[in-house]
């Protein structure tokens, strides 16, 4: 069982701490990958049962770098790499209080699978109950996928 956690993370670390809980919560077989330091290859997507996304809000839209996942992914498909699409998707979003990237990010994320549950999203640092979402975020991923 293996869930791909791919997220960018830069101005305070807010959007990764986000996403180690949504790891912890899936258990073992979390890869954890911050689009910020390195792009991810997509043809290497298939290798997972799940896909949990999370990103800051940047202008009102996603980080520039998840735009680039999605774009990679639409390519590839058009060049017939098969089984990226059609997983079940976790998403979350960290904001500084204004959080308006959440509707073309979810817009956009559903093309990649079945959303599960509800965006999780933290105003600023994630508090307890934040983490506990998304930890909540990674046990749906790892019962969807059993
Ligand atoms: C370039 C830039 C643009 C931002 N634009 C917004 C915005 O439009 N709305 C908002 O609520 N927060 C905005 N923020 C705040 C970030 O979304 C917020 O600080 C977030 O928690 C950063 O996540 P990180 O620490 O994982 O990088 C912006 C931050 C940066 C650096």
């Amino acid at each position: 069982m293996k869930a791909l956690i791919i997220y960018h993370s830069q101005q305070h670390g807010n959007t990764g701490m986000m996403a180690e809980a949504v790891a912890e919560g899936f258990g073992n077989g979390a890869t954890i990958w911050n689009t910020n330091e390195k792009r991810f290859d997509v043809t290497k997507v298939p290798d997972y049962d799940c896909i949990a996304v999370g990103t800051p809000d940047y202008f009102s839209y996603m980080a520039g770098t998840l735009k680039t996942f999605m774009d990679d992914i639409y390519i590839a498909e058009r060049n017939g790499v098969e089984g990226i699409s059609g997983k079940p998707v976790g998403l979350f979003l960290s904001h500084g209080g204004g959080g308006k990237a959440k509707e073309p990010f979810e817009k956009l994320f559903s093309r990649l699978g079945d959303v599960v549950g509800e965006t999780v999203e933290s105003s600023g640092a994630p508090g307890h109950k934040t983490l506990d979402a998304c930890k909540a975020l990674g046990r749906t991923l790892a019962a969807r996928v059993k």
